[in-house]
């Protein structure tokens, strides 16, 4: 996936780095210096639930809290998604 970004998040492409492989999806996002809604940082508030538009395979399964408090198919908390680095995930809050 060098070519490719690792998360377009509203629009802005986020490079993959080596960090992206089980990094969550919030952390790449502050990385990369992107505006994004967030609070706990530990799956709680559900500040950074994102809406999932299109890549969720390159994302690992959501945890038993992370479904419990985002069950919706086509949402993720950033905080608790954590990428597989294997392509784009497109993303919108
Ligand atoms: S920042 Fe609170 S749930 Fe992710």
């Amino acid at each position: 996936m060098a070519d490719q970004p690792a998360i377009v998040f509203n629009g802005t492409a986020i490079p993959a780095t080596p960090r992206t492989p089980g990094s969550d999806l919030l952390g790449l996002i502050l990385d990369a210096k992107v505006n994004v809604r967030f609070l706990c940082m530990g799956g709680t508030c559900g500040q950074c639930r994102v809406e999932l538009v299109s890549g969720g395979e390159h994302l690992e399964p959501k945890s038993d809290g992370e479904a419990w408090g985002c069950p919706d198919d086509d949402a993720r908390l950033a905080c608790q998604a954590v990428h597989r680095g294997t392509g784009t995930v497109v993303i919108k809050q």
